[in-house]
């Protein structure tokens, strides 16, 4: 018999719990939090405020949804890091106590590894198909833009990622200077849908290796707002899917120029993925896919609920330490910062 196992989630901005019975998904209940948006990013105090109010009934919902008694429970599974301290904290302690109360092994999850085998995540009546090992996989979310070889489930390798800015973060901040709210990644890709991709001209890094740089890209982007403000002050109101596309398109050729470097490197490789919360954007699916069609690579994208943060991506990892018996002690302290 498979383990059911409840997993939490609250690493940032979403409170969230899910129960699985191995990797399939019973249940995923995610809370986001709404209050963050009029100060156009996340306000860690009041993140861990609204984490504190959500959880209860977030897991409460997950056992009702999946139709699983907590007693019926074989492990509690939660988010050590990286992520906000405060925000973590409450996931954390919530699963220990939950787990002490009903004498279950813990298991610690690693949220980035996690976001990795969001593509592992099997669902009722669906084609379930999973990469094969070793693959690559491009990590990008608000926090971290990194190529990873996956040899295993956990056996993971960074061999690229960002000396400074995020991907997301990139999105958020040129979105922000346009005066769009928090998160604006979404807000970007749907005014890039209209947009004319070749408008502007941005910088893109002279990185070396596999790694990435979008601090230049920022700077640009804020550069050109400012000069073309000075001629006409409508300018974002008038050309704003213009400048969404471009920016897009930017963030996207720079991404995807080192992922082809890390693909040529490693011609073991036959699988490639895509994972967190930028791998939501539409211009980064087409062009992953293309991608790996050109280069005859099977491409594997998480389902959208998937890519953001979710409990049911911490259950799928959980599983594979479940697998191991690779429980957690109870005095093990959350990490805010940590590396796959
Ligand atoms: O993985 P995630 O939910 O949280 C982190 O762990 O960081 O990622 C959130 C990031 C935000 O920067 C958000 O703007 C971005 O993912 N994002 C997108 C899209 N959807 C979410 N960026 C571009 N296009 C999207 N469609």
């Amino acid at each position: 018999m498979l383990p059911l196992i409840l997993s939490i989630e609250s690493s940032c901005d979403d409170t969230s719990a899910a129960v699985m019975q191995g990797k399939l998904l019973l249940s995923n209940v995610v809370a986001s939090q709404q209050v963050h948006k009029q100060y156009g990013g996340v306000v860690p105090e009041l993140a861990s405020r609204a984490h504190l109010q959500n959880i209860v009934p977030v897991v409460h919902q997950a056992l009702a949804q999946a139709g699983v008694k907590k007693e019926d429970l074989n492990a509690v599974a939660f988010t050590r890091g990286p992520g906000l301290m405060g925000s973590l904290l409450v996931g954390t302690s919530f699963a220990k106590s939950f787990a002490q109360a009903l004498g279950l092994p813990l298991i610690d999850v690693n949220h980035l590894q996690a976001h990795i085998l969001a593509n592992f995540i099997d669902e009722k009546d669906a084609e379930n198909k999973h990469p094969e090992f070793p693959f690559l996989c491009l990590l990008v979310s608000g926090g971290n833009s990194q190529i990873v070889l996956v040899r295993s489930p956990r056996d993971m390798e960074i061999i690229g990622q960002t000396i400074d800015d995020a991907a997301g973060e990139a999105f958020d901040k040129c979105a922000k200077v346009m005066g769009f709210p928090y998160p604006g990644g979404p807000i970007i890709d749907r005014l890039a849908k209209v947009g004319n991709s070749k408008a502007f001209t941005l910088a893109k890094p002279q990185i070396k290796d596999l790694d990435y740089s979008f601090s230049g890209l920022k700077t640009s982007f804020l550069y050109l707002l400012r000069d073309k403000i000075k001629e006409n002050p409508n300018f974002i109101e008038e050309n704003k899917e213009d400048l969404c596309a471009s920016l897009q398109h930017t963030v996207v050729s720079i991404l995807m120029n080192k992922f082809a470097k890390a693909v040529k490197l490693h011609p073991e490789v036959k699988d490639i993925a895509i994972a967190g919360g930028v791998s939501a954007n539409s211009g980064l699916r087409d062009e992953f896919t293309e991608f790996g069609q050109r280069r005859h690579l099977n491409v594997f994208i998480p389902k959208l609920a998937f890519t953001m943060d979710n409990a049911a991506m911490i259950g799928a990892a959980a599983y594979y330490k479940y697998l191991d018996k690779d429980f957690c002690s109870v005095d093990l302290p959350p990490f805010a910062r940590v590396e796959i």
